[in-house]
C-alpha cells in the first residue's frame, strides 16, 4: 500500500538469482525464436536462456541481445513509440561510469511514458548520498534506508550482471499494482514506482556496494525527494497512452 505518511522510506529486497543457463545442442530446437539462444561457444552448442530471462535486466547474453527491444510499447501504445526504450548492452562490469548514464536513461524512459519531465544525473549525488546509502546497506547486510528520496535494492548477483535499466525496472514494475484513482487502494508496494516517475524530482544519483555473499546493494537518490504526503496526484501521472491493459 502507498503510505500517506510524511516522506516514505522505501526498501525493496530482491532475491534475484540467475536461473541456471541450459546448455543444449542447437538452442533453436528448444527455444525456436530468437533471442532465446545466445553465445555459441562450441560448434553445435549454444547457451540457451529461458524465456523469463529475456528482458529481466540482466545481461545473460554476451552480445546483450537478451536485453534489447525491452520496451513497454505493447502496454503503452503510442507512448511506447514516442519514448524510445533503452537498449542497454553494456554490463555493470564498467562500474558507475557505465551504470550511471544507464540509470539516467532508464528513469527518463519510464518518466517519459508517464509524461514526467526528465531528470538530470548528478555525479555528486552518486558519490555522496547514494554511496553512503549503498555502503550502509552493504555494511548492515540488508537494505538500510539513509535519506529521504531514496530507492534501494538488494540483488543476489554481481553488479557486472546488471544494467541500470534492469534495476530501475524492478522498481518501476510496481506500476502494475498502482491505483491512479485512489493511490491508497494500490494493491501492493508502489512507492518505488511513484518515486521513479515523481515529476518534481529532477536530480538523480545512484551507486552500489558489494555486501556479504556476493550480494550487491543498489541505491538511487532523488532530489527533491518524492513521495511527499498530499502531492502524489500532482506528481504521478497516468501513462500518456495506456495502450492495452496489462
Ligand atoms: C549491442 O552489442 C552488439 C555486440 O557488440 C552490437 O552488435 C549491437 O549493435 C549493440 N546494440 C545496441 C543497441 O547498442
Ligand atoms: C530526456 O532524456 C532522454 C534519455 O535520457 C533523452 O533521449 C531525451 O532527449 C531527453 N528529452 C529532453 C526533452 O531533454
Ligand atoms: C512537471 O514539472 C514541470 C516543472 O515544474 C512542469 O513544467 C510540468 O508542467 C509538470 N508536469 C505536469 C504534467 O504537471
Amino acid at each position: 500500500m502507498f503510505s500517506q505518511g510524511a516522506i516514505v522510506s522505501l526498501v525493496l529486497t530482491l532475491t534475484l538469482v540467475t536461473a541456471a543457463i541450459e546448455k543444449r545442442p542447437l538452442c533453436e530446437d528448444n527455444y525456436p525464436s530468437k533471442p532465446y539462444g545466445c553465445i555459441s561457444d562450441t560448434v553445435g552448442v549454444a547457451m540457451c536462456i529461458s524465456k523469463d530471462q529475456i528482458c529481466d535486466g540482466l545481461t545473460d547474453c554476451g552480445d546483450g541481445s537478451d536485453e534489447q527491444d525491452c520496451d513497454y510499447s505493447k502496454w503503452y501504445g503510442t507512448a511506447g513509440g514516442n519514448c524510445p526504450a533503452p537498449n542497454q548492452n553494456a554490463s555493470g562490469a564498467g562500474g558507475m561510469a557505465v551504470l550511471g548514464p544507464q540509470f539516467n536513461e532508464a528513469h527518463n524512459y519510464f518518466r517519459c511514458l508517464h509524461g514526467a519531465q526528465n531528470m538530470t544525473y548528478d555525479v555528486l549525488l552518486q558519490e555522496g548520498d547514494a554511496k553512503d546509502a549503498a555502503d550502509n546497506s552493504a555494511a548492515a547486510g540488508t537494505p538500510t534506508h539513509t535519506h529521504s528520496g531514496e530507492n534501494l535494492a538488494l540483488v543476489q548477483i554481481s553488479a557486472s550482471k546488471t544494467t541500470g535499466f534492469g534495476i530501475t525496472k524492478l522498481w518501476y514494475d510496481e506500476v502494475k499494482d498502482y491505483n491512479y484513482d485512489d493511490p491508497s487502494k494500490s494493491t501492493g508496494t508502489v512507492g518505488h514506482f511513484t518515486q521513479v516517475v515523481w515529476n518534481s524530482s529532477t536530480s538523480l544519483g545512484c551507486n552500489f556496494a558489494v555486501g556479504i555473499n556476493g550480494n550487491t546493494h543498489f541505491a538511487c537518490e532523488y532530489r527533491p525527494p518524492g513521495n511527499v504526503k498530499g502531492q502524489i496526484q500532482d506528481n504521478v501521472f497516468r501513462p500518456i497512452d495506456e495502450g492495452e491493459s496489462r
